[in-house]
């Protein structure tokens, strides 16, 4: 390769990772072959400058951008990627939900609690009461979660307050921690996540409120990214869906939706025919769902932790990888359906449950999975002009991430080029 004759110096000087993935991301998702290039460097090396990538390439090559205020991180010949980007989370909440997991080991159904009065209604009833500062704080407290299993950005939702200003609230306090916390965070307006007991009976009311009361505030605020809808039965149907994100466009929001999964209802459909950036779950998507999505640029977002957690089958990766649909990979962390901030274990079960490859399950985990959240070729990758968000493993062979079981081996966690986390007896310079 040719260096620029003054290649710029950099502030930060990573070197000897034993295998890099740079990751190639662009705008678009990767599909197909592309779905499976980690871009690997053997003894790997890369530049920044203010947070941002600024060359990828070859250890013997890195000294060219070094100057007296360079700073040299030394991976001692492990592996370094970029940080994973969970594209799909549900963190402001108070409260655990270990009663109906332990009922649902009984024999009970999420559904079954949920028509109960349970379910994300119970949640909601603790996260109003729980008041602002617990809120912030059990928030947080699920950001580092998140952090110490590698995620540098995630997408988070609204949607245990239902009412307006709780769900204001729930938006202010991710900005908040967006301020505060080493991680990228991507807002989601979930209002409509269950019809909330004032509205019982009546989810078309809830939908109308919400579109005539609480969207023009997120929009005028900029409080959200995306808007998104729980489209199921007993939450909300395709017709009610299709009214509320066709309002989130309008206000000038991207949107997604919870599709097609306990019951097949054509949510796949609605999210292509919207253009939106993702349909998330789909264990239950059509083959027209899944043809819709393959030709459209929607993302299927799969969340194993989820069919994991509550005893399903699991979601068949090769239907979407194979079909040519726009593929990524997330926790779906709530309180609920599946109690995980752990990309790692996603990793693990894609592979060994889903039909993914390695390389698909890490590029759905991390270009994929940015370019659903329009952060594409920003995140989730390592090439030239991205953020320099990043994770260190004690692993000489990535795939050694998915096959390390709920073991995950990260040494620290870097966040625009800066250490947000490390492990207590992790040692960087050298060995
Ligand atoms: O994505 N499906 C709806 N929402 C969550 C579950 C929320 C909860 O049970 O609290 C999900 O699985
Ligand atoms: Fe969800």
């Amino acid at each position: 390769m040719t260096l620029p004759a003054h290649p710029p110096r950099a502030d930060l000087l990573l070197v000897h990772a034993g295998q890099l993935l740079t990751v190639p991301g662009g705008p678009s998702s990767r599909r197909g072959a592309a779905a499976r290039e980690l871009g690997v460097i053997e003894d790997g090396a890369f530049a920044c400058r203010d947070g941002r990538v600024t060359w990828a390439g070859p250890t013997d090559e890195a000294s060219a951008f070094s100057g007296p205020d360079t700073r040299i991180l030394d991976a001692g010949d492990r592996l370094v990627m970029p940080g994973f980007v969970d594209p799909h989370t549900h963190p402001v909440f108070v409260g655990g939900r270990e009663a109906e997991f332990a009922l649902r080991a009984s024999g009970a159904t999420y559904q079954q609690i949920a028509e109960a009065g349970g379910g994300i209604a119970s949640t909601v009833r603790t996260t109003r009461s729980a008041g602002r500062a617990r809120l912030a704080a059990s928030l947080r407290d699920h950001l580092s979660d998140m952090l110490r299993f590698g995620t540098t950005t995630l997408e988070a939702k609204s949607g245990y307050s239902l009412d307006r200003d709780g769900e204001i609230e729930s938006l202010e306090l991710l900005a908040e921690a967006a301020l505060n916390c080493p991680q990228t965070i991507v807002p989601t307006f979930l209002g409509p996540h269950a019809v909330p007991p004032e509205f019982e009976g009546c989810p078309d009311d809830f939908i109308s409120f919400l579109i005539e009361e609480v969207l023009p505030v997120v929009s005028s605020r900029k409080l959200a990214k995306f808007a998104d809808i729980f489209c199921e039965r007993n939450a909300f149907d395709t017709s009610q869906s299709d009214r509320f994100l066709r309002a989130a466009i309008t206000s000038g929001l991207g949107v997604r939706i919870h599709a097609d999964e306990f019951t097949s209802s054509g949510g796949a459909e609605l999210a292509a025919s919207l253009g939106a950036g993702s349909a998330d779950h789909l264990l239950m998507a059509s083959d027209k769902g899944v043809r819709a999505l393959a030709s459209s640029d929607t993302t299927a977002v799969l969340l194993p932790g989820t069919a994991f957690f509550l005893g399903l089958a699991f979601p068949n990766g090769r239907r979407f990888l194979d079909a040519g649909a726009a593929v990524a990979l997330a926790t779906d962390f709530n309180p609920g359906s599946c109690y995980c901030p752990s990309m790692p274990f996603i990793l693990s079960t894609a592979v060994c449950r889903c039909g993914f490859t390695v390389e698909e399950a890490i590029v759905s985990a991390t270009a994929n999975s940015a370019a659903c959240l329009g952060l594409g070729g920003v995140k989730g990758t390592l090439q030239s002009g991205a953020d320099a968000d990043f994770t260190i493993w004690d692993l000489d062979d990535y795939r050694g991430i998915p096959y390390h079981l709920s073991a995950p081996d990260i040494v620290s966690v870097h966040c625009a080029s800066m250490p947000a986390w490390t492990r207590v007896d992790g040692r960087l310079d050298g060995r």
